[in-house]
């Protein structure tokens, strides 16, 4: 079906929907895409490329899961997905999501921490940076123009639901040439930040 909207556009109607989400265990029922990043995605992402070598020759596990729910990658839309990174380290790091500016690069996100102990980092292409602590029932806020990588400090799977303009695309690039300016290492068993 179209729709004649403002401005003498023709856009699908989308009919309204649901999605059932288990909010204790962080689960979304019946996804309809499953992204799934193992240990040999990030080849370049932690100081320690042995431990990660040999993280991959172990059996290569996986890292982090985002169960998402399609609409169109266009703008008006908002794309849902629950975010998994499982717990584990690198070497001394905690395991981490690539992290990414958005590529259409004004445009926000919301993760509402559902289970888990970590930290949300976020930087900008200018130096700033900041570390939000992210826990059960934590909503944290990027604001537009801010990089973001979740990091698992905790013993359990950090899950969090992720809300963000569907147009918004992930710029992978710069963060691969730049890195963050923090790095959360375990020391005397407690997470500290390091730069
Ligand atoms: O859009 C987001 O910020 C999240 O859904 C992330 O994509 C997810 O946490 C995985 O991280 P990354 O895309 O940095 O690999
Ligand atoms: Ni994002």
């Amino acid at each position: 079906m179209t729709l004649a909207a403002e401005g003498g556009l023709a856009r699908e109607l989308m009919m309204p929907w649901g999605v059932d989400i288990d909010l204790a265990e962080g689960a979304m029922a019946q996804p309809d895409r499953v992204l799934t990043r193992r240990a040999s995605a990030m080849a370049g992402y932690y100081r320690d490329a042995a431990a990660l070598d040999a993280l991959i020759r172990a059996g290569d596990p996986v890292h982090y899961e985002v169960f998402e729910k399609t609409v169109p990658e266009a703008y008006g839309h908002l794309l849902l997905c629950v975010s998994k990174l499982y717990p584990g380290k690198v070497g001394d790091e905690y395991f981490f999501t690539k992290g990414h500016y958005h590529t259409v690069s004004g445009t926000a996100e919301t993760y509402l921490c559902l289970r888990g102990q970590g930290l949300m980092l976020m930087k900008t292409a200018s130096g700033l940076c900041e570390a939000a602590p992210m826990c059960r029932g934590r909503l944290v806020y990027v604001p537009p123009h801010w990089a973001h990588r979740s990091v698992n400090t905790g013993g359990e799977p950090l899950i969090s639901l992720c809300v963000y303009p569907a147009d918004a695309g992930h710029n992978y690039g710069d963060i691969e040439s730049e890195g963050f300016p923090q790095r959360i290492v375990e020391s005397q068993g407690k997470a500290v930040i390091c730069t």
